[in-house]
């Protein structure tokens, strides 16, 4: 069925000035970008979103990396979009991603992968909620 899905366009792409090039994947992917702002994300607001990370070895490096320069936080829209946005995204570790995925593409290391995308509905529907308003979301 139609789905949502959460995706943050992360610094390292920003930085790169690869936000249109990694929308047209989404987009030729059969995705809709149905909500779309650019960000500067908060420490605060790294901190509770990768809150499940916490007691990662890698966590506060992530949270540095993901304040240090501005995001692009989305919601994408579309048949089975949730695993239709993994396949797109590839492999958290570009290294281990599918060739014409974005992070195989795009992605510079497990870090700066260039893109997040949710991992199942229910961390989805959590993901969206956090960063947008309803009224921020048209189809
Ligand atoms: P993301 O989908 O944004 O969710 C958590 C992020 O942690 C992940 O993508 C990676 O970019 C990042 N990360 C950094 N180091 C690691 C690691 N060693 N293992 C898994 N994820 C990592």
């Amino acid at each position: 069925g139609i789905e949502r899905t959460f995706s943050i366009i992360k610094p390292d792409a920003t930085r790169r000035n690869l936000t249109g090039k990694i929308n047209a994947m989404f987009e030729d992917g059969g995705l809709r970008i149905v909500a779309q702002k650019r960000i500067r994300m908060t420490r605060e607001q790294a901190e509770t979103f990768y809150g499940v990370h916490k007691e990662r070895a890698f966590f506060n490096d992530l949270v540095e990396f993901m304040t240090s320069g501005p995001v692009v936080v989305q919601v994408l829209e579309g048949e089975n979009a949730i695993l239709r946005n993994r396949e797109i995204m590839g492999a958290t570790n570009p290294a281990n991603a599918d060739e014409g995925t974005v992070r195989a593409t795009y992605g510079e290391s497990v870090e700066a992968n260039s893109v997040h995308g949710s991992d199942a509905p229910e961390t989805a529907a959590e993901e969206i909620a956090f960063f947008f308003a309803g009224s921020e979301i048209t189809g």
